[in-house]
């Protein structure tokens, strides 16, 4: 009897444990701040939609982040063009899309450290003759509309010239090539050579032209005046230094990054 009285005790404190354990891990998640992040997801490997889930480099990425700065994230995939006006008009807290820093946008958001380095490239048919970004001259050009791409398009052809196709996202401007109503796309190197690669079948070969497009690095963008900018400086240098931002990078692309010439840009 005594022993059974004590067994039952301890099956009584094993279950309260089990309780407290339970209602503690149900606050700690509502006990982190949750915020509001948006991004385009049609810019695969960085975010795109996988089965209806938002995926990526970006979002592999943005989640450690998060983790290392102790907060939640609910991701929205809401465009290109919405989620500067979603920053601007403070609606969101942040965004992660590939988005390169550059003096035009940092004049109405503010970015985060560089996390990731980048260029322009040319995406065309196997047997395009286009060697250089030169040779776009006369050529039509799709590229996603707002982006550096069209800006490094623009440099070449001239603003607002009717031989650029701006398109809604880099996805159409994309289709707009394997349809033959382009011959080149411009965008973002990874995102090129990862769609060559993936899609056999569109015949389609990339072109690089280090003279005309400059070296670009991606930033997380908050509202201007944003007091999350410290935070995540400081969590995106931890997950650099501590090797999960290698991780995550090499789950992506299969090779280490260059993290010199990143930390060099992040002391700038
Ligand atoms: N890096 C380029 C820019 O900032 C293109 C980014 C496009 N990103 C995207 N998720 N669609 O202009």
């Amino acid at each position: 009897m005594k022993l059974s009285k004590s067994i039952l005790s301890i099956v009584v404190v094993g279950l309260l444990a089990i309780l407290a354990a339970c209602g503690g891990s149900g606050n700690s998640t509502g006990g982190k701040e949750k915020l509001e992040i948006v991004t385009d997801a049609a810019y695969a490997p960085f975010e795109y939609m996988d089965k209806g889930t938002i995926t990526g480099f970006d979002i592999d990425l943005m989640n450690a982040v998060l983790e290392e700065a102790g907060y939640e994230g609910d991701f929205k995939n809401i465009g290109w063009d919405p989620l500067f006006a979603e920053i601007q008009g403070e609606k969101a807290d942040l965004a992660i899309s590939a988005i390169t820093i550059n003096e035009e946008r940092k004049e109405s958001f503010d970015f985060s450290t560089p996390y990731f380095e980048s260029t322009n490239m040319i995406l065309v048919p196997e047997d395009s003759d286009i060697k250089s970004a030169e040779d776009l001259k006369g050529k039509k050009v799709a590229v996603q509309n707002g982006t550096t791409g069209q800006a490094a398009v623009e440099k070449i052809l001239g603003k607002n010239h009717k031989n650029i196709k701006k398109f809604e996202n880099n996805t159409l401007a994309i289709m707009e090539l394997v349809q033959g109503g382009a011959d080149a796309v411009v965008a973002d190197n990874t995102v090129v050579i990862e769609y060559a690669k993936n899609n056999p079948d569109k015949k389609l070969k990339t072109v690089k032209d280090e003279n005309n497009f400059d070296s670009e690095f991606y930033g997380v963008m908050f509202p201007k005046g944003s007091d999350l900018k410290a935070d995540f400086d400081k969590a995106i240098k931890t997950v650099i230094e501590n090797g999960t931002y290698s991780e995550i990078y090499k789950e992506w692309f299969g090779d280490e990054p260059d993290l010199e010439a990143l930390k060099k840009q992040m002391e700038k």
